[in-house]
């Protein structure tokens, strides 16, 4: 469907479940990170980049202080309601606690939110992918109020505000680069961001005659949330240890590689030392990949994306046999750059760069070998890098 589909028939949803018009449309993209995986919360340097799939919003703002929220895709979950007076986490309350809490962050930060609001969405990011489609959720929520309660625009803060609701109102610890990417995307650009600093640069990714190929193992993978948890306890424990020798230490990113190996004897669990050294490493691995797209050195570039899976697979211990054996098969295939896996991990997506005339022969291969070796069929998907959000309607 196109996104003007999407909009059309997101428009007739809205009139049926709240009647009437006047609703406007928001539209925020979900991300896809080229490199930098599991070290935003460690003070590291992180290049996603946003997508041309999101999420829509038609919300038209109420008299009085209910909010009503419908979903095309929970289509089953029906209207569900809550109350400005009354914004708690409540399980039943299922995908909306995102924007609930999104709503509560806004109202925390002082913002004032005098009357609720009616909200219908629709999403062109494919579930359970981990493209971000709860920090699509939250960005877009958050744009939605800065335009109808008439809020500075300031998409830092959006995204700031989108991990809060996360953190705090959901209670997923994530990091910051998913509301990042999502709130400050740019078209044809990836983000190189200090997430000690919120230090940015866009970067063009100047990929040529390839293609950015997303393939989704469509693995179910609910225990993700609370295995992300227990990575950052354990990046967390290690810097302690580390402080013991280094008081001055913020976090793990601080340390060069050649630093980390003089004082890694200083952590004691042998598991939260390879959880360190993953980080220490891909924050290297990230700048110097970022130095190299600059430098036009696709390749090179390609080279520490297969590097990064390596280690969140070996160290991190965040991949699973479902993307192993897509980044394994995509890397036997001429014409492929690089390829890893993206995300939180557990399940979700491998990111690929191939060169556009492999592009058939990949989705081909890989998508053979890995039902062959897993009995799943995964998906693919071609995409490109899109903005961050706007009022579409
Ligand atoms: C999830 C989190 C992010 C980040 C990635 C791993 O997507 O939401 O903050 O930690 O995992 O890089």
């Amino acid at each position: 469907m196109t996104d003007q589909k999407v909009i059309e028939e997101l428009r007739k949803t809205f009139e049926e479940k709240f009647g009437g018009e006047g609703e406007r449309v928001f539209f925020a993209p979900g991300r896809v990170n080229l490199i930098g995986e599991h070290i935003d919360y460690n003070g590291g340097h992180v290049f996603p980049c946003a997508l041309t799939l999101g999420t829509y919003a038609a919300v038209r703002k109420r008299e009085d202080r209910k909010l009503r929220f419908y979903s095309v895709n929970l289509a089953e979950d029906g209207v569900i309601e809550a109350d400005l007076d009354d914004l708690t986490y409540k399980k039943e309350d299922g995908w909306t606690n995102y924007a609930k809490g999104v709503v509560w962050a806004y109202r925390q930060a002082g913002m004032d939110i005098p009357a609720g609001f009616d909200f219908a969405c629709s999403g062109t990011i494919p579930p359970k992918s981990g493209l971000s489609s709860s920090a699509s959720l939250e960005v877009l929520t958050g744009e939605a109020l800065m335009k109808l309660y008439g809020f500075e625009e300031d998409q830092v803060r959006n995204a700031k505000l989108g991990q809060i609701a996360e953190n705090q109102f959901v209670g997923m610890n994530c990091g910051i680069m998913d509301q990042f990417a999502s709130a400050m995307g740019q078209k044809d650009k990836a983000i190189f961001l200090n997430t000690a600093t919120l230090d940015f640069q866009y970067a063009p990714v100047p990929i040529g005659e390839a293609k950015l190929v997303i393939v989704n193992t469509n693995k179910p993978h609910e225990l993700a949330n609370s295995a992300y948890n227990d990575r950052r306890r354990e990046c967390e424990t290690a810097l302690k240890d580390l402080q013991k020798v280094r008081p001055e230490l913020k976090a793990l990113c601080e340390l060069k590689p050649e630093e980390f190996e003089l004082l890694s004897n200083a952590i004691a669990d042998p598991v939260c030392r390879k959880r360190a050294k993953h980080a220490v490493y891909e924050d290297a691995r990230t700048t110097e990949a970022v130095e190299k797209l600059n430098q036009g050195d696709i390749a090179a570039f390609g080279k520490l994306m297969n590097a990064s899976h390596v280690s969140l697979r070996d160290d991190f211990e965040v991949s699973c046999r479902e993307l192993d054996v897509l980044a394994e098969e995509a890397w036997k295939i001429p014409g492929v750059i690089g390829a890893r896996m993206t995300g939180g991990g557990f399940g979700g997506c491998t990111v690929n760069i191939v060169e556009d005339n492999s592009v058939d022969t990949f989705v081909d291969q890989v998508g053979k070998n890995y039902t062959e070796k897993t009995g799943l069929v995964p998906s693919f998907y071609i995409v490109s890098i899109g903005d961050g959000p706007s009022e579409v309607g």
